[in-house]
């Protein structure tokens, strides 16, 4: 008699920050992806981590049943608990380290500890059993032919989120399709992330949180030439947000104190379109940081295929820059869905799959981390 062959299917869980995600993925197809997104931080204007971790504790139970449920999978049919180990806020990691912890041991099988980093870029692999292709066609027309395409080995990936800006280079054997790339960080921050840039400059506008997609939205209808904000001057690959801050901060300082205001609202009622400008230059000179460094890597690598990963990477001045950086560079430009860009579990089991199939499991001692590696 034929023997069946056993489904490979994983349970994942993300819990790094103010998401609380799970997903299910069987044989590298992605069945499902639940996330409850945390409202109480809006009124603080940033996450406050105590009451994210209270908050993945109410979350977490019930966005790992729906992803269960969605996916048609039984606990007792997992092959393994895939979870974000880190970086991230060491409370928002514990309560789904713990979890999956706990999983793991009372259904006797194997855990999966996933790099939140090689997360977003493992991003690019996820094959969605039903890819809702209507709707991130319709939010952006111009990427719909980069959408769920896997790119090649060795690729330059751009990693932006909300504590992350680096160029990651993400290399393979052969057989890519078996075995979790290895990925090096050519370079990174060496103070804030470009979401934190956006999210620390939309607060001084007043915006709301997190800004990164208000800049986005008011920036359509603003003149990005208006403010020419500094940008750094380092070498290598590494970048740096924080003059840009200040830049962005004194600019604005100055303009109140010419019009004798002392408050935002106030300066907005005497130059039109303030806002709208604030955020075009913000995220044009943001964009032009980016790239440039990205552009510079990508020429001394020798490397044409370029991705696009993490928050910020939803962020629509930096995709349309990607592409026409990319037509002008011919390089084959690789950019997420829209759903994939933000905080999932569908990447962290899309990383947890690969890791499996390369018998890469984590012991049960095994603790979350804070800070930022990719290892
Ligand atoms: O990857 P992510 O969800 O969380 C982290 O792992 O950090 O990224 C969150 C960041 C926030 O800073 C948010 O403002 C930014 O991504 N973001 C955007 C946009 N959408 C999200 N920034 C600029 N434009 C957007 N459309």
């Amino acid at each position: 008699m034929e023997k069946m062959e056993q489904k490979i299917t994983i349970l994942a869980i993300e819990s790094s920050c103010d998401d609380t995600s799970a997903a299910v993925i069987e044989d590298g197809v992605l069945l499902s992806n639940v996330t409850a997104s945390q409202k109480v931080h809006e009124e603080f204007g940033g996450v406050v981590p105590e009451l994210a971790s209270r908050a993945h504790q109410q979350n977490i139970w019930p966005v790992i049943d729906t992803a269960l449920r969605r996916a048609g999978v039984e606990k007792s049919a997992l092959s393994a608990i895939a979870f974000t180990r880190g970086p991230g806020l060491l409370g928002s990691l514990l309560v789904g380290t713990s979890f999956a912890k706990g999983l793991a041991l009372s259904l006797q099988i194997p855990l999966v500890d996933v790099n939140h980093l090689q997360g977003h870029i493992m991003a690019h692999f996820i094959r969605p059993a039903t890819p809702d292709r209507a709707q991130t066609a319709n939010a952006d027309k111009a990427q719909t032919d980069s959408e769920y395409r896997c790119p090649e080995l060795p690729f330059l990936c751009l990693l932006v989120s909300g504590g992350n800006s680096q160029i990651v280079l993400v290399e393979g054997g052969k057989e890519q399709a078996k075995h979790m790339p290895k990925m090096t960080i050519l370079g990174q921050t060496i103070d804030d992330a470009a979401g934190e840039a956006f999210d620390k400059c939309a607060k001084v506008l007043g915006l709301p949180y997190p800004g990164g997609p208000w800049i986005d939205r008011l920036a359509k209808a603003g003149d990005a030439g208006k403010f020419p904000f500094a940008k750094p001057h380092l070498q290598g690959y590494d970048y740096s947000f924080s003059g840009l801050k200040t830049s962005f901060l004194y600019t604005l300082r100055d303009l109140m104190k010419a019009h004798g205001v002392d408050t935002v609202e106030a300066l907005a009622e005497r130059i039109p379109n303030l806002k709208e400008d604030f955020c075009a230059s913000l995220q044009k000179t943001v964009v032009d940081i980016l790239l440039q460094k990205l552009k510079r890597a990508a020429l001394d690598l020798g490397i044409r295929r370029i991705a696009v990963a993490g928050g910020v990477s939803a962020n629509s001045g930096l995709r349309e820059g990607m592409l026409e950086l990319g037509r002008k560079q011919h390089w084959e430009v690789f950019i997420p869905p829209f759903s994939f860009t933000t905080d999932n579990a569908a990447m962290i089991a899309e990383a947890g799959y690969f890791k499996y199939l390369d018998g890469d499991f984590c012991a049960i001692d095994e603790v979350p981390f804070a800070k930022t590696r990719i290892d």
